[in-house]
């Protein structure tokens, strides 16, 4: 990861966020109110824990957050809900199963999931897509009726097969580029709000 000391790099050590990418969230949330006091998260790509703890916060105590990583290290929520985390890769029907065991059933699915940059541009964008592709298919089985997606993508080739999915499944789809992703970046957000179930 990037650690260039920008404003929102700074931001988030005042605050005591582990990574910047918390205002990617963030924005999100004041835009489009994903999260609701009592939901349950599912954090995909969580380490190292700045959406789970910032997750944990809005959803409070009466919600829970479950967080997945290839990585393992520790993750502070430092107060609200109960986190829980599951080590390894989600692709993996094993590591499925532990989340579904946690609880099967959540009314929001974020992932900031990257794969490991290879410096092939084009292979880098297509092995994020098919992450994106993995989520939105757990999102279908994992997310209740009128449950929210927020994923992160590589936009590039077959991106827009990837959002013309999503719409068969959501009623509202939007990308969104926050203000805190870097404009030389090729990431964006799937934004899919109220699951059809
Ligand atoms: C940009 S970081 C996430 C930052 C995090 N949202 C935060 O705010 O602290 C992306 C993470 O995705 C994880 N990751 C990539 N592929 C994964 C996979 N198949 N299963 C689980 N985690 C994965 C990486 O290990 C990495 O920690």
């Amino acid at each position: 990861m990037k650690q260039v000391q920008d404003f929102y790099f700074l931001k988030a050590r005042k605050e005591g966020y582990p990574a910047r990418s918390v205002y990617k969230l963030e924005e999100a949330q004041r835009k489009f109110s994903l999260l609701r006091p009592g939901d349950k998260v599912l954090d995909l790509g969580c380490q190292p824990g700045s959406w789970s703890m910032y997750a944990a916060r809005v959803v409070g105590v009466r919600g829970l957050v479950v967080g997945v990583d290839i990585t393992a290290g520790p993750i502070k929520t430092r107060g609200g809900a109960p986190f829980h985390f599951v080590l390894g890769d989600i692709t993996k029907e094993s590591v499925q199963e532990k989340v579904k065991s946690i609880c099967p059933r959540y009314q929001v699915l974020i992932s900031d999931m990257a794969p490991r940059t290879t410096g092939n541009r084009w292979a880098d964008q297509q092995q994020s897509l098919r992450l994106a592709e993995t989520v939105l298919e757990l999102a279908a089985d994992w997310l209740q009726p009128g449950g929210h997606l927020y994923c992160k993508v590589f936009e590039g080739e077959d991106f827009q097969e990837l959002v013309a999915t999503a719409r068969r499944s959501f009623s509202r789809v939007k990308v969104f580029k926050p203000k805190s992703s870097r404009a030389e970046s090729r990431e964006v957000f799937l934004l899919a709000m109220n699951h059809q179930g």
